[in-house]
């Protein structure tokens, strides 16, 4: 099974940090952000998977590469379990020659794809989901729609629909929609739901014509809201509310409270955590605080 990973966006809502560091580099509690990803790709079933890098995206190659000069220190458990990743699935790399959005990046792997279904994870966004995303996505394929399309949803709130795709059509069963419609961040009153697009797809490989035959959008990029759309006027494709969370690392604030949230769980980070917040509960915070 094959899946497309984009990861050669420019991150300009992370700059400076990522100026010249891919921002799926950046890490969650020690481990970068693409090698949750690529483990959400393998749990579902991947062992081809393809991923679109550009100019200064150089460290997601070497990160799954054997690096020798370690020595010793590869045989750490993190390291160890980095490695038998890159066992379980072949990661190859294409070239986005300009970041001219997801639907072009998608474009850039459709000669790798070649002509069968395909799975999407975008670079920057983690999912903890049982079953995986991406399984889940072809279960709804298998019962609704086969040899369809299927895309994740999640019910967003009214005043936060303009930062999504939203998806409307018709229900098919409890969290299962037929897509009819799809707006790439509409004004409230516009959208047809309040069902996101939350950056997981099962595609089949008629989505590469729809995405050559769509124009660019907004900043001269190929929306892949738009590309669905003709998808869905010519074929089955079926929105999926998912079993699991998604965490977009995708801004600073995104990615600290992902962060946070990871290191709640870890007894360690969690008592370094409760510490800061009790030492800037009972002192003064700052020099101003304290000259007043
Ligand atoms: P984003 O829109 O979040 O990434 O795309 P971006 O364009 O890098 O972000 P900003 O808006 O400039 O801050 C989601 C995923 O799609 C990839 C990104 O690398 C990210 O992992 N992507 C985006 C591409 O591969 N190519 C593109 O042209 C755009």
């Amino acid at each position: 099974m094959k899946v497309v990973i984009p990861a050669a966006g420019l991150g300009t809502r992370f700059l400076p940090a990522t100026k010249s560091m891919p921002k799926e580099m950046l890490p969650v509690m020690g481990r970068p952000v693409i090698q949750y990803v690529v483990e959400e790709a393998v749990a579902s079933g991947a062992d081809d998977i393809i991923i679109v890098t550009g100019r200064g995206k150089r460290a997601l190659e070497d990160h799954f590469d054997h690096n020798p000069e370690l020595g010793a220190f590869n045989s750490q458990p993190a390291l160890q379990s980095l490695e038998a990743l890159s066992e379980k699935a072949t990661i190859h790399f294409v070239r986005q020659r300009s970041a001219l959005g997801l639907a072009h990046a998608v474009l850039c792997a459709e000669q790798h794809v070649g002509r069968e279904a395909f799975g999407v994870l975008l670079g920057d966004s983690i999912y903890e989901c049982d079953p995986p995303v991406l399984s889940q996505l072809r279960m709804a394929v298998d019962r609704w729609a086969p040899r369809g399309s299927a895309v994740a949803l999640e019910l967003v709130p009214e005043d936060r629909v303009h930062h999504y795709g939203i998806v409307g059509g018709q229900a098919l069963g409890p969290g299962a929609l037929r897509v009819e419609r799809l707006v790439e961040k509409p004004k409230a009153e516009d959208a047809p739901s309040r069902y996101a697009l939350t950056g997981a797809y099962w595609l089949s490989p008629r989505i590469f014509d729809c995405i050559r035959s769509t124009p660019a959008g907004r900043r001269n990029e190929v929306e892949l809201t738009d590309a669905l759309q003709k998808l869905a006027d010519q074929e089955p494709v079926i929105g999926v509310v998912i079993d699991g969370r998604r965490y977009d690392t995708g801004t600073p604030l995104l990615w600290f409270e992902t962060n946070l949230r990871f290191g709640l769980r870890d007894p360690e980070y969690r008592a370094a955590l409760e510490r800061v917040v009790a030492e800037r509960g009972s002192a003064p915070t700052s020099s101003t605080e304290r000259s007043k």
